[in-house]
């Protein structure tokens, strides 16, 4: 027995994992993969029919990292085959294109496809998640600015990268971080380390953020119907300016947000009676 002792104390800094990539068809899931495990680009779009599996090995400080890859495709029509695989993983990568808005407003119903499948599962603090921005080398066509994106990820407790598959930025350093945290998470027993989620803003202040940004108009961006009362007005005024004071709020975006609902205030009071 005692013959097994040194094979033993390698595996203990040996580790096994699994990740799994989440986002809409064609955002390029499968590119930022392939770019870091083969260092090459492909600019055909070869859909993922299902999934595609595929192992690599990293090393993370003194651990060698066996990392299982499932790489899932994004397309509504494969969610029967993907649904099997959300189980288990210590590592998500989602994924959207900063020139799509829609594959960035995707990644909330994503999360809730994952947490449906995982079903009594769905420890999220137990997941390390990134978040990759990706095609940002396609500069002209960029709807979706680097402070929207990790607005959204990092009042999640997430990892945020600006990545292009095609030109490779970020992508070493995105895995790298996703790698390490994975690491630093199963030698924290399993949870995700708490410095990691404490940003100094609550994930509220950040989707009031989101939601006054994308708003169409000052009754929108108030939330409060058009024709409401200057009462109504003034009471959701107030509500946002505590959530939002630039002196209470450090999220990105608060003062421009701040700023947005105090104007909003003033052109709707100036036309109710
Ligand atoms: P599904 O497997 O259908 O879910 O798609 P996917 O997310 O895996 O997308 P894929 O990686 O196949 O890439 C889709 C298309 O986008 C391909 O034509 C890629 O060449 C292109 N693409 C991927 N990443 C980038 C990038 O960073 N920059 C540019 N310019 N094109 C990219
Ligand atoms: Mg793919």
């Amino acid at each position: 027995m005692e013959t097994g002792a040194p094979k033993r104390r390698e595996n203990k800094k040996s580790l096994r994992v699994k990740v799994i990539s989440l986002g809409n068809a064609e955002v390029g899931k499968s590119c930022i993969i392939k770019r870091y495990c083969e260092k090459r680009f492909v600019p055909k779009y070869l859909a993922t029919i299902g999934i595609d599996y595929g192992v690599t090995k990293v090393q993370v400080r003194d651990r060698e990292i066996k990392v299982n890859i499932f790489d899932m495709a994004g397309h509504p029509f494969f969610y029967e085959v993907r649904n099997e695989f959300y189980k288990d993983s210590q590592g998500v990568l989602l994924v959207y294109d900063v020139g799509l808005r829609e594959s960035f407003d995707a990644l909330d119903s994503w999360l809730g496809e994952m947490k449906q499948e995982m079903g009594s599962q769905a420890n999220m603090d137990s997941i390390v998640f990134v978040v990759c921005a990706n095609k940002v080398d396609l500069t002209k066509r960029r709807v979706v600015d680097e402070g929207e994106g990790r607005l959204w990820a990092e009042s999640r407790g997430f990892h945020y990268f600006e990545t292009s598959a095609q030109s490779g930025e970020g992508i070493n350093e995105m895995f790298q971080a996703f790698f390490s945290s994975i690491t630093d998470m199963c030698e924290n027993g399993g949870k995700r380390p708490v410095s990691e989620v404490s940003v100094g803003f609550t994930k509220e202040q950040a989707d009031t953020i989101r939601r006054i940004r994308n708003s169409k108009d000052s009754w929108d961006m108030l939330g409060v119907k058009p024709g409401a009362t200057r009462e109504e007005v003034n009471k959701a005024y107030r509500k946002l300016a505590v959530l939002l004071h630039p002196d209470k709020c450090v999220a990105p975006g608060s003062e421009d947000a701040f700023k947005a609902v105090v104007n909003a205030r003033t052109s709707l009071l100036k036309n109710i009676k």
